[in-house]
């Protein structure tokens, strides 16, 4: 590699580190006199991700003394001997009696529990009080002073101003420095990053080559321009394949993003954008769409059904006209389902599970053409969660109701947008709804295989003649998620909704 392909500050880290083996950081900011470590780390990692050069990095425990090891420091003891001056004597201590030894209570509580680990004392009961007496090891120790391991360690600690490294405490006392840590208020620990730059041996022999680091310019100004300086001026080579690191900027979810799109499609094919509540009554779920009350999917098992509001306001006159549709056609020619039609069932309120229940109820307050409105927003339906199924997921409806509004309107609208989504092939199935006659099921070709994306067909009169709607009304409603997984190869529906930042990243708009 040639020394142009380098910027000046990873020459100027080179040159300092071609003296001698290695250097932390710091050594080579001094030395290059840079004027801040970023400078010398940025240069550093740059030249390590061009082979250069080696950064080693471990992290270095010392120790600094806390407010209990500072006291002990000072007073050139540890508690336990404190108490043990205070059991001087053959004879035995009543517990009771050790009080006024200067501790307060706990002080003694815990410094008796070390004399105890330390076998300094031995405790006897007897006749319901308990007896402290000095064991020989505790005489001993009374005659040796307080100059124990541990004080060892805690004086050498206090003795190191930056903090005593782990190692040199090891190296006094390890198995002192051991039983300090397990106490409290005495010792703070400390762990900071160590880190050493070396040559490589590529580095090495870069820097033997001669490196000069004279000025250099990296960006061209106007006033190096007209200045004239240009022309003897050392520029920094770009090189468009040097490694750089992956920067995430912001982007908008898969799903937010398409919906963005779905949008944009439709408001470019000239609809309007209706919104409604996700809680609705059973009337505009399902009455208002002629199925029956006994249709299976209005089940418990089906349905999520409100307990607060449990019943919602029904508009009058619609609910004489609906129910008259449910048991006998009304005036539309049809039989009806020939049942007995039921208020309060209309009346109960659902999470809805359809947008049709959004498109119908828009459909109702404007019965007058043309109408071309689309919705995309959240249904609820009681699914068990699998790699398939949510028991909430978005859906794409709209409708158009003009005069002559035709079968063939409807495929070549619903081929249009799917087209503009970026899948150019469709194919359609008769289905059936309650609601719509023809019916029809919408499949997507996605690499060579269908798949079912929802519904569409043209409302029957039983569902517009309550409205005063003259004129067809084309409907679809189209499944949202599916589309994405498609798109994306996503096996499971959940990965959609997981907050999984790493798959985020990865995922190109669509
Ligand atoms: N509401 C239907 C569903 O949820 C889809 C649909 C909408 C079908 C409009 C026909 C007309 O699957």
């Amino acid at each position: 590699m040639a020394d142009t392909e380098l910027s000046r500050n990873e020459r100027r880290v080179l040159l300092v580190l071609s003296k001698k083996d290695k250097a932390p950081p710091e050594e080579v900011v001094r030395d290059g006199k840079f004027s801040e470590l970023v400078e010398v780390m940025s240069a550093a990692s740059w030249l390590k991700s061009k082979g250069l050069l080696d950064i080693h990095e471990r992290i270095e425990t010392s120790y600094t003394l806390d407010r209990e090891g500072e006291a002990h420091a000072r007073k050139g003891e540890l508690p336990e001997f404190t108490l043990l001056k205070a059991l001087k004597g053959d004879g035995k201590h009543e517990m009771g009696s050790l009080q006024g030894s200067g501790m307060d209570r706990d002080g003694m509580q815990i410094a008796l529990g070390w004399m105890k680990r330390k076998g300094w004392v031995s405790i006897q009961k007897e006749g319901g009080k308990s007896f402290v007496s000095l064991t020989e090891a505790g005489k001993k120790q009374l005659r040796d002073g307080p100059e124990t391991e541990e004080l060892k360690v805690l004086k050498a600690v206090a003795g190191a101003k930056e903090g005593l490294p782990e190692e040199e405490a090891k190296r006094i006392g390890a198995h002192a420095l051991g039983l300090l840590l397990t106490r409290k208020g005495i010792l703070k620990v400390k762990e900071r990053y160590l880190r050493t730059l070396s040559l490589t041996e590529d580095g090495k022999k870069v820097a033997a080559s001669g490196i000069s680091v004279g000025e250099e310019i990296t960006q061209l100004t106007p006033e190096i321009l007209q200045s004239g300086k240009w022309k003897e001026a050392e520029f920094r080579p770009y090189d468009v394949k040097t490694f750089a690191p992956a920067l995430h900027g912001g982007k908008a979810h898969p799903l937010r993003e398409a919906i963005a799109k779905i949008r944009d499609i439709f408001l470019h094919m000239g609809f309007t954008e209706i919104r409604m509540d996700y809680v609705e009554s059973c009337f505009w779920n399902m009455d208002a769409l002629f199925i029956p009350q006994d249709h299976p999917a209005r089940d418990l098992q089906d349905t999520f059904y409100l307990k607060n509001p449990a019943t919602a306001e029904l508009p009058p006159k619609l609910t004489e006209l609906v129910k008259a549709i449910h048991e006998t056609g009304g005036t539309t020619g049809s039989e009806g389902w020939r049942y007995k039609w039921s208020e309060a069932e209309a009346r109960r309120t659902v999470l809805r599970t359809h947008t049709t229940a959004a498109t119908i109820k828009y459909l109702a307050e404007h019965p007058q053409p043309p109408l071309k409105v689309f919705s995309v927003g959240k249904v609820f339906r009681r699914e068990a969660v699998d790699p398939t199924h949510l028991p909430e997921f978005y859906q794409i409806e709209g409708i158009v109701m003009e005069e002559g509004a035709s079968f063939q309107m409807l495929v070549g609208l619903i081929k249009e947008f799917y087209q503009r989504m970026g899948f150019p092939e469709i194919r359609f199935r008769p289905s059936f709804f309650p609601y719509t006659e023809p019916s029809l099921e919408v499949e997507v070709k996605y690499r060579d295989r269908w798949m079912e994306l929802g519904g569409a067909g043209i409302f029957r009169p039983e569902v517009t003649a309550p409205f005063g709607v003259k004129h067809p009304v084309l409907a679809w409603g189209l499944g949202l998620e599916r589309l994405i997984l498609r798109k994306y190869g996503i096996a499971d529906i959940r990965q959609l909704y997981l907050g999984d930042l790493e798959w985020m990243r990865k995922t190109p708009l669509l």
